[in-house]
């Protein structure tokens, strides 16, 4: 097992000013150093940023950053990739400075994501200061979890247990031809969730853990407060136990804050 777990979140959007107030004022990230060319970035923890933010003509999915532990352990995953017949491509100097990585390389999976492995964040060492969220819990769960829609169930669970070597914590299939998988290469239940037979964006949902229930009810109530629409109100789900709601971020993604 090479990869540690999920790293980061790339997204272009068409609302960068939206996009800053959400964040900041309703999810309660804190705002990033930038890289100097007009991204925008939000830090929940020690990492550099988990959320990185590009201007774009449409909402969609940049990357999702996966990290190991070194530069060796990234060329062990290059391999297997290789291996599997997956075109990789090894991130530039230039390229991983703006990821604020020490090195990367990058793929499309099999649903047509854009993947990244990265390792070696660098820090600035600035602490962190999120006055409306008590913490977030990441470590050596890393970020939280993403879910993305997929054409081919099967093809894509074998891709991220077979290849990549996620643990497949439990499966859902609730009839009408949908399929929910939930894997993770990390002790979080799912860093990644992927469903199939339900249409919609690649990108479904991510998911950021605040470290108390109380987090999450005063995040809720920010929502309501602001007028971000409250998709699905508190609840627990069954698998991963987590207590969450989930609401509409500026350019129509969803995110689960639990
Ligand atoms: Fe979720």
């Amino acid at each position: 097992m090479s990869i540690l777990s999920l790293g980061y979140l790339r997204l272009t959007t068409p609302d960068l000013d939206g996009w800053d107030r959400f964040a900041t004022e309703v999810l309660g990230f804190m705002p990033a150093a930038g890289t100097g060319d007009g991204r925008r970035a939000c830090r929940w923890d020690d990492h550099p940023y988990r959320l990185q933010l590009s201007a774009g003509e449409a909402a969609d999915v940049s990357a999702i950053g996966w990290e190991v532990g070194d530069d060796r352990d990234l060329d062990t995953v290059v391999a297997q990739l290789e291996t599997a017949g997956v075109r990789v491509t090894r991130g530039s100097d230039h390229d991983a400075a703006h990821r604020l990585v020490s090195g990367f390389a990058s793929f499309v999976d099999p649903a047509g994501a854009p993947v990244e492995i990265f390792h070696g964040p660098i820090l600035d060492h600035q602490p962190l200061v999120t006055p409306l969220v008590s913490g977030f819990v990441t470590g050596a769960m890393g970020f939280g979890h993403v879910v993305i829609g997929v054409p081919d169930f099967d093809e894509s669970v074998g891709f991220y247990r077979d290849v990549l070597g996620f643990h497949l914590r439990d499966t859902w299939h609730p009839g009408g031809g949908m399929s929910m998988a939930f894997l993770s290469p990390s002790p979080r239940h799912h860093s990644l969730a992927l469903g199939a037979g339900m249409p919609g964006p690649l990108l479904r949902h991510f998911m950021v853990e605040a470290a108390t229930i109380d987090d999450v009810g005063y995040a809720q109530d920010r929502c309501l407060d602001a007028g971000v629409p409250v998709v699905m109100g508190l609840g627990r789900h069954t698998n991963d136990r987590m207590i969450s709601f989930y609401c509409r971020t500026p350019d129509d993604f969803m995110v689960e804050f639990g």
